[in-house]
């Protein structure tokens, strides 16, 4: 990628903005379209690398899919004959795994890459396979190619040994079409699976619970086409929110479930910033003289503060007075950013999954990088927030879930562009 992203910083963000539809829900609902047995048509598709890469994967299969308009795309899925997923394509992406269930429960059959995604750790897939076998699957793994089978698939009774968003997905998946009642127990009660689940019940499916730790799924056989929006991007809302609050700006966040946010909202509000709840949409903003102050945060599964928020509220955090404290402990790796934030002035030390944010009252541009998703959305905010300039390099991780950030940003008055650097290749050789 010989793209980066060059922000000048000091502009405090003003205005409005409209949020994007959510790439988690987004990701599981695009590869759902496989269990659908008729056309259907999803509205709200956010407009981001990781939905290119599941719309290339099902063409590949053989679905038909056209883009009827902006964020409007038809998917159908009835031509697909074998259930084997492209492996230069799923390697890329995490939500890859969501074809070992949708495959399963149509073909009772699945060949699934290893999924990739960003690199927090080591990203284990047995709670899914575990949720597969409940339901009589068989799985083994060959060259890199993770294999499930049955003969039929039976109702079972899954009981998950921790909160897992991807495996209450992929047990969901393999349980709509299945003889009989399957019962998921501690189960995901992130918003996407509530999409999710409104998404297959909307077509047939007999899902109840969505949203609460025990999800109930009576198998049924057909699944019929509809048109479905899906939900606004928690995460995405939760970025231009601390956005609007790094660079003491005023922004209406339009298009959110304001409920979704209610954890990022209360962070937000014990650092100092104001934040104003409407039916669809916030306001964030920051009174003249207002002292962000330090505060502790411990990410965890809904309706806890979001893993995907820790290096965004980090950030911000680092302009605050005081030392805070913030634990993360649902991937190993969610501090690659603070190496990147230490480059612009930041005092943080990371210790295992606990981070100790010493404020520094204000950040200093840098040459930086996107370590990966929402590190790199942390790099943004930074930017924006820190004197002079920045220089986001590996901005590809950022656009895999952030539907034209840049645009946004300078629709907010920032100071924020995409530019190609024609040496950067050269760099990536001999660097
Ligand atoms: C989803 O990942 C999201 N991705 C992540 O968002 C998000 O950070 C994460 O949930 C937690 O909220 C998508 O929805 C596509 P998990 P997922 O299964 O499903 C361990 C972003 O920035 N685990 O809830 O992969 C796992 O290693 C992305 O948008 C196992 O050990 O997360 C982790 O420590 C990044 N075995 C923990 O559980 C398993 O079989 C939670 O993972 C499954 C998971």
């Amino acid at each position: 990628m010989m793209d980066k992203y060059v922000i000048r910083g000091g502009n405090p963000l003003n205005g409005e903005i409209v949020i994007s539809g959510a790439k988690n829900a987004a990701v599981a609902i695009v590869a759902a379209t496989i269990l659908c047995d008729e056309p259907c048509v999803l509205e709200n598709v956010p407009e981001i690398s990781d939905i290119s890469i599941c719309l290339k994967i099902l063409r590949e299969m053989g679905a038909k899919i056209n883009v009827l308009s902006k964020n409007v795309i038809s998917f159908d899925t009835t031509a697909i004959k074998h259930p084997t997923v492209p492996y230069e394509l799923a390697r890329s992406m995490r939500a890859s795994s969501y074809f070992l269930g949708t495959l399963l429960g149509r073909f009772h059959e699945a060949y699934v890459p290893m999924p990739g995604g960003c690199d927090l750790g080591d990203r284990p897939i047995d709670q899914h396979l575990k949720a597969f076998r409940c339901l009589g699957a068989e799985d083994d793994m060959h060259a890199g190619t993770v294999h499930v089978k049955c003969d039929n698939l039976y109702g079972g009774n899954i009981y998950f040994d921790f909160i897992t968003v991807g495996a209450t997905i992929n047990a969901i998946f393999a349980a709509v079409k299945a003889k009989g009642l399957t019962v998921i127990e501690n189960a995901a009660k992130e918003p996407h699976i509530v999409d999710l689940a409104n998404f297959l019940n909307s077509m047939g499916a007999d899902i109840r619970g969505a949203g609460t730790d025990v999800i109930k799924v009576r198998g049924v056989d057909y699944l019929k086409g509809i048109t479905y929006a899906i939900i606004p991007d928690q995460i995405e809302a939760g970025t231009y929110m601390v956005m609007a609050a790094a660079t003491r700006g005023d922004v209406m966040i339009k298009n959110v479930i304001p409920k979704h946010l209610e954890s990022i909202s209360a962070k937000l509000r014990k650092i100092g910033a104001k934040v104003e709840e409407f039916d669809e949409s916030v306001r964030v903003y920051v009174e003249p003289n207002t002292k962000f102050v330090k505060t502790s945060v411990r990410t965890m599964p809904h309706p806890g503060f979001p893993t995907d928020m820790q290096p965004q509220l980090s950030t911000l955090l680092t302009l605050a007075e005081g030392t805070s404290i913030v634990t993360d402990d649902i991937f190993e790796n969610r501090f690659r950013y603070v190496a990147e934030l230490r480059r612009m002035g930041a005092d943080i030390l990371v210790d295992g999954k606990v981070a100790i944010i010493q404020g520094v009252g204000h950040l200093a541009g840098a040459p930086v990088k996107a370590t990966d998703l929402r590190a790199g959305a942390a790099m943004v905010i930074a930017g924006l927030a820190a004197d002079g300039e920045t220089i986001i390099d590996d901005i590809h991780h950022i656009e895999r879930g952030y539907e034209n950030i840049d645009a946004k940003v300078r629709a907010l008055g920032g100071d924020m562009v995409r530019r190609y650097y024609p040496d950067s290749n050269v760099q990536a050789i001999t660097g």
